[in-house]
């Protein structure tokens, strides 16, 4: 058994009360190799943001979870030598298991997410409880789900069956002891979170996705007074990296995310962690395409993960300064 503290990383309970009451969310960025680590310290430790290093089991099959906790400790220490102690969680996104969550408070991570959103509700209480019951024991924090984020082929705007009911809230969080709430208002994973036929278009031709639930959001926090709730599938897409994927080669079609202004909205709410994965995959694969076409005798992978790691840490940078509000907080 590794704890988490012995790596210097913490959980999310006092990041995420002060970010409840400070009216701001904390990044979760995930992260699976060297560079996207690197990115992410810079980023946070330049801008004074706390920040949870997010790890899908995806990602620990691909990245190894002995090398992933060693450089989990190694940000730690990172952020430390770049002259400034930032605090670091180190998190399970989507865990489906309670095995799995066991196995990695066992190898140091400081706070875990089960996901039973897809199981019937009574089956979702019944194996968040259980994971909360082990993860507490270690002092690890856990974050549970309501409602499922609604895939590409769901008509969001009329689909109201995906969206987290606020009369389940009280009794699921009471039930389970979860210390956060993944819940559904309009997000979803990926880069293409609506059709355009979904949108509309403001007065400059831009399509704009029909907005977030703030309804539904506001009468989660009413029922869950302070309690943390937490985002998922909140890339805004910027289409500066489409463009630039598709002008070197790529082939991204219809690839809409949500516009910071809301995710700003949610923010300022009892959202308080926000989750983004395909903005950084679309930074880097930018970055590296543009390489590729512009020097194609190029082939020191340094040469162009470099410039891919340096645009992640300039949109992390954006993220924290200007969309979640979590910059200055540390
Ligand atoms: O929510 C999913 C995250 O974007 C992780 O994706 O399972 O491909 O690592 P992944
Ligand atoms: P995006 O695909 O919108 O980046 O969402 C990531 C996420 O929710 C990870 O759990
Ligand atoms: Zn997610």
């Amino acid at each position: 058994m590794i704890s988490y503290k012995d790596l210097g990383l913490v959980n999310s309970r006092e990041i995420f009360a002060a970010a409840v009451a400070g009216g701001y969310a904390i990044p979760a960025f995930n992260f699976n190799n060297m560079e996207q680590m690197q990115a992410i310290v810079q980023a946070c430790v330049e801008t004074r943001s706390p920040v949870i290093l997010q790890v899908s089991s995806g990602a620990r099959k691909y990245a190894n979870q002995t090398l992933l906790r060693f450089m989990a400790q190694g940000a730690v220490e990172y952020a430390r030598e770049l002259g400034y102690d930032i605090p670091i969680v180190l998190h399970l996104d989507h865990g489906d298991s309670f095995e799995l969550c066991r196995s990695c408070i066992e190898m140091g991570f400081s706070s875990v997410m089960i996901d039973g959103s897809h199981l019937p509700y009574e089956d979702n209480v019944a194996l968040t409880r259980l994971v909360v019951e082990y993860a507490h024991a270690h002092d690890v924090t856990v974050e549970g789900e309501l409602g499922v984020l609604a895939g590409v082929e769901d008509d969001v705007a009329h689909e109201h069956s995906t969206y987290t009911d606020p009369n389940d809230v009280v009794d699921f969080v009471t039930r389970t002891g979860v210390d956060s709430l993944a819940i559904s208002i309009g997000t979803s994973h990926g880069a293409n979170k609506f059709r355009p036929d979904q949108c509309t278009r403001n007065a400059d031709g831009v399509l704009v996705p029909p907005p977030l639930r703030f309804d539904i959001l506001e009468e989660i926090e009413r029922r869950l007074p302070g309690f943390p709730i937490v985002l998922h599938g909140a890339s805004s897409v910027p289409q500066e990296y489409v463009e630039t994927i598709n002008k070197y080669g790529g082939g991204l079609k219809d690839a809409i995310g949500i516009p910071e202004d809301q995710l700003r909205r949610a923010a300022r709410s009892s959202v308080c962690k926000i989750n983004i994965d395909s903005d950084g995959r679309l930074a880097m694969t930018a970055a590296v395409r543009e390489v590729f076409a512009s020097k194609p005798a190029e082939f020191d992978p340094r040469k162009y993960l470099g410039p891919a790691r340096d645009e992640l840490k300039k949109l992390y940078m954006h993220k924290c300064v200007s969309v979640l509000g979590s910059a200055g907080r540390v």
